[in-house]
């Protein structure tokens, strides 16, 4: 375990001295690591420092706005709306690496934008130490950003938190005072609710995906899972009012995990999944029907694309 107050001083130290008068960006995703990145490089740099999020439209419901409200302190946050462009994008596509890849090259191209119109010298990462092992190792490709140090001609690269473990980068960003539900928030894919929904993605089933994914979060806090979520799987037919209806069908997922590797569905009791349906079916307009996904991981994944 790192010492977190001389391991605070250093980096910020490292930072400032590697970038000279020279501006950075930061792509914050809302996630601890580049949040806690952002929160020593500005530490270090103060307004030489532009983070940038982008609101692909497929972000949890409050996150932007959370997002806002933490980081709003950075005098040079860039908050990019880029729902439509990332709905345009999304349209037609139905094959789940093809979605992926349409996602991380969107993200790609909105960084670009910004990292060019600042006039940004230097990148910023908050890429951890096991992240380096997986790529070295060339296990998965962690970073929704990966491209993006070929895609802007950047003079370097600074990776503050390249030595420490998840744990430890909790650590850094209590002592930086990160709020508590950054620093304690669940895993949500760089992709965000697109591999929540199977198949094409549209604006109303992103708008389903969310609803019901606050609802999940709040009813089953209690159960304390790795991740609790819901997707929206394709449609089914229901009786609402007087009306045959053909609506969505929600599965919500719940799940218990140690690194996401492998998974247990959680068991929960039936009141739980009662309340939860009556108020999925109950509240959002269109579904017809809500299913519990009683699967682990293997042989099923944690997301559904
Ligand atoms: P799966 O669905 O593969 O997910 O069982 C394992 C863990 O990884 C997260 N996940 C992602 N995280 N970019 C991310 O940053 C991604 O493309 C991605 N896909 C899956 C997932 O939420 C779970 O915690």
């Amino acid at each position: 375990m790192v010492d977190v107050e001389s391991f605070v001083a250093d980096a910020t130290e490292e930072i400032r001295a590697e970038l000279g008068d020279s501006k950075a960006i930061i792509a914050l995703s809302g996630g601890v690591d580049s949040s806690t990145a952002a929160a020593l490089a500005y530490e270090a740099v103060g307004t030489q420092l532009y983070p940038v999020y982008v609101d692909t439209g497929l972000m949890r419901k409050g996150e932007t706005e959370e997002i806002e409200e933490v980081f709003g302190y950075m005098e040079n946050l860039r908050v990019v709306d880029a729902e439509e462009r990332f709905l345009d994008r999304l349209a037609g596509v139905t094959d789940p690496e093809e979605k992926r890849k349409v996602i991380g090259e969107g993200f790609i191209r909105e960084f670009e934008r910004v990292a060019n119109e600042v006039d940004a010298d230097y990148l910023v990462q908050g890429t951890i130490y096991p992240d380096r092992i997986e790529s070295e190792g060339n296990i998965k490709s962690h970073h929704n950003v990966g491209g993006l140090p070929e895609a802007v001609d950047f003079e370097g690269i600074v990776e503050p938190l390249r030595d420490l473990y998840k744990d430890e980068v909790r650590d850094v960003a209590r002592h930086l005072d990160l709020e508590e539900i950054i620093a304690e928030r669940m895993p949500f894919p760089g992709p965000g609710l697109a591999v929540r929904i199977v198949g094409e993605v549209t604006k109303e089933k992103v708008e389903v995906a969310r609803e019901a994914t606050a609802i999940v979060e709040e009813e089953l806090e209690a159960y304390e899972p790795w991740q609790a979520f819901a997707a929206v799987l394709g449609r089914a037919t229901g009786v609402k009012g007087d009306n045959r209806v053909h609506g969505h069908v929600v599965a919500v997922r719940s799940v218990e995990s140690r690194d996401g590797m492998t998974a247990r569905a959680q068991e929960l009791d039936w009141e739980t999944l009662q309340r939860l349906q009556s108020r999925i079916a109950g509240t959002i307009d269109n579904v017809s029907r809500v299913v519990y996904d009683v699967t682990h991981k293997p042989p099923a994944t944690i997301e559904y694309e």
